[in-house]
């Protein structure tokens, strides 16, 4: 299954502008799959390789499910692809799985996720559901027409109707539109100065995933708190093993500059040693290769 087999599109959902939901047949994968781990699609065969973190699986069905944001050419040209239709190949499940510790009934694992961040928090999140943790998922849009698996939806209302008081969900919109004005930081920033709690539960973690900016906002924030505070990173990524240093991610371990790999030490980083000023040009590095890119394909 690495890489070769062609791999169907059993079913498709376009979920807000521009944000389409797959469900792909890929069963080696969906058997062994771990919340927090990441796929590398091959869309056709001389295409880009595009790592994914998995939004859900079905061992049974054998199926996996991914969220795909249009944004370069590849993703764009990914989302027009049809049910029936297929992707090149399916490398996976890659990465280490998210670490899971069972807290105590008076603390919460908070989620911060933004706007395509929410699918792979999904998973995440309902593994510590499972693990009889308690959850708060701040989840943030940038506006309401933009908005996708609320608790009106089947994913986080499934989780919300099984689990009940177990899980918070806050909203938050840049522009107000929907839940609270602003963004993810908002909410979290008052459970912070609140004592490092949220409805009376203290802050065991933080898990944060979406845009590298609202990531880097969220880690600064904890950080004076010394609250633990992870990231998962959505590098740019080539091979995925490890060899060609495309995802390098600078992080500062006892005053020492020390390169991690997003694909192999990854996806979740301790968001508190990433050097951020260093990381974040990175997510820029093809913007005129991509814009032209895009051009050539009419997108
Ligand atoms: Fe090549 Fe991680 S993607 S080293």
């Amino acid at each position: 299954e690495l890489g070769q087999v062609k791999q169907t599109i059993v079913d498709k959902v376009e979920l807000a502008g521009g944000i389409v939901e797959f469900k792909v047949r890929a069963p080696m994968v969906a058997r062994s799959a771990l919340a927090g781990q990441f796929v590398r699609v091959l869309a056709w065969d001389d295409g880009e390789l595009i790592p994914l973190t998995l939004a859900d699986w079905d061992a049974e069905a054998g199926t996996i499910d991914l969220v795909i944001q249009g944004m370069g050419t590849s993703t764009l040209l990914m989302n027009k692809m049809a049910i029936g239709d297929a992707f090149a190949g399916i490398a996976g499940p890659l990465g280490k799985a998210s670490e899971l510790h069972k807290y105590a009934d008076d603390e919460t694992v908070v989620f911060t996720a933004g706007g395509v961040g929410l699918p792979p928090v999904y998973p995440i999140a309902r593994a510590h559901l499972e693990l009889g943790n308690h959850v708060t998922l701040i989840s943030g849009f940038r506006s309401a027409n933009l908005l996708f698996w609320t608790e009106a939806d089947e994913r986080v209302g499934l989780l919300k109707a099984k689990y009940g008081d177990q899980l918070d969900v806050i909203y938050t919109s840049n522009d107000g539109t929907f839940g609270i004005k602003g963004f993810v930081t908002g909410p979290l920033e008052e459970m912070l100065k609140a004592g490092k709690v949220s409805k009376g539960r203290k802050i065991a973690e933080v898990i944060t995933i979406g845009p590298p900016m609202m990531m880097r906002a969220v880690c600064d924030l904890t950080k004076p708190y010394g609250v633990k505070t992870v990231a998962s990173l959505n590098s740019i990524m080539v091979d995925a093993t490890g060899m060609c240093g495309a995802c390098m991610v600078p992080v500062m371990i006892d005053g020492k500059l020390v390169r991690k790999h997003a694909c192999i030490d990854g996806p979740e980083i301790d968001g508190h040693i990433i050097d951020w000023d260093k990381f974040l040009p990175r997510f820029g590095t093809f913007k005129v290769q991509e814009q032209r890119s895009r051009e050539a394909h009419g997108l």
